[in-house]
């Protein structure tokens, strides 16, 4: 069901600080937690004593004190002390996962801790980079990963579900374009030519007149969906416009994190390079995407409802609309029969395209 050898996201750096952070990752209760050195440690979230969950403990001078009999747990899950005695049981281990923190997130590593190589992180670098501004946001939502990876390599969706902010017609109307970059990259493009800036377009982007727009989604298994979006006066060539700087780029930076067979944990940024010192800008496009993310959510729980079991992996019905999602879900099936046997573990590949 779940994809293991691979980066996904526990946590953003923020929500790591004095306390045990309990979260469930791929159906597996984990706590995170700031090591003496700052650095972040993932432990199954139950003490190997008496089962007490880890996370109702308390750091006490970077390691974690059980908050039942008082064992304590380095960041490797060792146990370093046990109290009213000198040794500690050989046997007084938490199992850990490998974690790295890169670009203000925090990825856990919940396969195989000898195939953890940090160099397969997604590289989301616009999420630090002084060039780009960043709205960001969380999203728990009661639905399978998959249905939000359909989600985000069909956004004639937005034509429907978010005419308030993001949606027009001319979504749904232009045709998507569907190719895949060596094994693991799925792209999922569409241009919408000359047509009315939805609402979201004229306050977070300054559009009034007609404009051409554009987004591709890039999706990397098993559920990073970068979006890159933007729009410009209709009929301007791109690169003249974007020398002009009369271009809005966006980055949509979509990362999916299984908690169980029917429930996700979303981490998402909107990150933009115009109008960087815009504070104001910046949680306005917040509340906006959060808002329209809302209605996503609305929407996938109650099709998770419908879908039953998380194995739905054939719908009844297929659309052109669909075959990004279509690629994607084949990409992923073929990646979870292969996982047993895989001997190495799956290449994500960095997304870095000029602006
Ligand atoms: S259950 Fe954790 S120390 Fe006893
Ligand atoms: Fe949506």
């Amino acid at each position: 069901m779940f994809l293991k050898n691979v980066w996904q996201v526990a946590a953003f750096s923020a929500e790591i600080v004095d306390r045990p952070l309990a979260r469930k990752l791929l159906g597996e209760d984990v706590v995170l937690y700031r090591t003496s050195t700052g650095e972040p440690a993932a432990l199954l979230d139950e003490c190997p004593h008496r089962l007490a969950p880890l996370s109702l403990g308390k750091v006490v001078d970077g390691v974690l004190q059980c908050g039942y009999h008082g064992m304590r747990f380095n960041g490797d899950g060792v146990c370093v002390h046990a109290p009213g005695q000198e040794r500690v049981p050989v046997n007084a281990k938490a199992r850990s996962f490998p974690v790295i923190e890169r670009h203000a997130l925090v990825w856990i590593w919940m396969g195989d801790p000898a195939k953890a190589d940090e160099t397969l992180a997604p590289d989301v670098f616009w999420m630090t980079h002084p060039d780009w501004a960043i709205s960001q946001g969380y999203h728990h939502v009661a639905a399978n990963y998959q249905l939000l990876n359909d989600n985000l390599l069909d956004l004639s969706h937005e034509t429907f579900v978010h005419s308030h902010t993001i949606g027009n017609a001319a979504v749904a109307d232009s045709p998507l374009a569907v190719s895949q970059d060596g094994e693991n990259v799925i792209r999922a493009h569409r241009d919408m030519l000359n047509c009315e800036p939805p609402p979201f377009y004229v306050k977070a982007a300054g559009f009034t007149g007609r404009i051409d727009r554009w987004h591709t989604t890039i999706f990397t298994p098993p559920a990073c969906n970068i979006i890159e979006n933007g729009s410009m006066p209709a009929g301007s060539n791109k690169e003249e416009a974007r020398r002009k700087g009369l271009t809005r780029e966006r980055r949509v930076i979509n990362l999916i994190t299984p908690e169980t067979e029917t429930s996700s944990h979303y981490f998402w940024a909107i990150a933009r390079c115009y109008a960087l010192e815009d504070a104001e800008l910046t949680e306005y496009i917040r509340a906006e995407v959060s808002r329209t993310f809302d209605e996503d959510k609305l929407i996938l729980e109650a099709q998770q409802v419908r879908v039953r079991g998380a194995h739905f992996d054939t719908f009844p019905v297929t659309l052109r609309a669909d075959a990004g999602a279509v690629q994607a879900r084949r990409l992923v099936g073929r990646l979870l029969a292969e996982q047993e046997r895989r001997d190495t573990p799956l290449q994500v590949v960095a997304q870095r395209e000029p602006v």
